[in-house]
């Protein structure tokens, strides 16, 4: 009855009276109601006025399975879609799925995380509504030593995707942050079950803050989210597809040479490090220098003073010299 209703708020141009939806359905205004009480606990904005009914006013950005294959128009990934209302992490649970035989694109997310994990063993705040928490499996044939690429892939992606839907100039942040006006809106967290020559597979983990209006008091000056920066409310399952379809075509792109080759031009143009001052957090030695831009092997070229260095994204951290960024 829930859905026959919503379908006719949906629909109506004006307002529609309890009567007229009672009598349509047979059902009792009492029950009507109730439905309408129930419509609104989950986010629905309704309008109700004496004499006149009903109106639906704003329809809240849910997230649910059905919505997502709808949006979803891929060659694979997100073929296969698992919605939780909440799980650990979605990078645990996309593991768990891997290990028990879920296929390369099976794509897991999540309304809320209760474990979200972020890189160097941060946690990462994944509250309801307020953003995307998801996780896609892949099962490439390429060597271990070249899948921390696609944490900048899925950058790629994320990128081009938030950019197409609301038109603001994302960035990347080497190697898996993306963000708008130096905050940070998106992180990136890429694990990996592999043998010393053979993948396993492949969990790459995206948290985007899509809708929330406020950030902790120790993280706000460089936290934030796609509403905050633009304004504009997308509707999550919309980035989400978007950013399959996005990750995709990077994907073959990186796997015609298993490294950046053909993607680093466009990689570079996307990058707010170049040209900064970074501080390496080396765990042997920090050290400061230039950011050049990234090479073919997705490391970061940082010119210092004894040289240029190549910066792997697995071993250390870069942070701005004079800010997040
Ligand atoms: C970072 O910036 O430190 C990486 C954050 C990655 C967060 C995402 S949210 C979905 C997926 N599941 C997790 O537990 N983490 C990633």
């Amino acid at each position: 009855m829930k859905e026959k209703i919503l379908a006719l708020l949906q629909n109506a141009k004006t307002y529609l009276s309890g009567q007229e939806i009672s009598e349509k359905f047979g059902v009792s205004r009492t029950a009507v109601w109730k439905v309408i009480r129930q419509l609104e606990n989950e986010g629905y904005e309704i309008d109700a006025v004496r004499n006149r009914g009903y109106r639906l006013r704003t329809v809240p950005d849910i997230l649910t399975e059905e919505r997502l294959q709808k949006c979803i128009q891929t060659d694979w990934a997100g073929n296969c879609v698992a919605m939780f209302e909440e799980i650990d992490s979605t990078n645990n649970e996309a593991k768990r799925k891997a290990e028990a035989g879920a296929g390369h694109g099976t794509l897991v997310v999540s309304e809320i995380q209760t474990a979200g994990k972020g890189r160097r063993g941060r946690n990462w705040v994944s509250a309801k509504g307020d953003g995307i928490w998801m996780s896609l499996i892949l099962k490439p044939d390429i060597e271990p030593a070249n899948a921390s690429m696609l944490t900048l892939v899925m950058a790629l992606a994320v990128v081009s995707a938030i950019r197409g839907l609301t038109g603001a100039k994302a960035e990347i942040k080497w190697p898996n942050d993306i963000v708008l006006n130096k905050k940070k809106v998106c992180g990136i967290l890429t694990e990996m079950s592999a043998e010393p020559d053979l993948i396993n597979h492949i969990v790459v983990g995206v948290g985007i803050n899509v809708h929330n209006e406020k950030f902790p008091d120790d993280i706000q000056d460089k936290a934030t989210s796609i509403f905050a920066e633009t304004g504009n409310k997308i509707t999550r399952a919309e980035l989400i597809a978007l950013t399959l379809k996005r990750f995709e075509h990077y994907y073959a792109q990186f796997c015609r040479f298993q490294d950046m080759t053909a993607l680093l031009e466009e990689y570079n143009d996307q990058l707010v490090n170049t040209g900064r001052e970074v501080a390496v957090l080396d765990p042997k030695q920090e050290y400061r220098g230039t950011a050049r831009g990234i090479n073919g092997r997705g490391e970061l070229m940082v010119q210092t003073e004894d040289g240029m260095r190549n910066v792997a994204s697995g071993e250390v951290s870069v942070r701005g010299i004079y800010g997040y960024v």
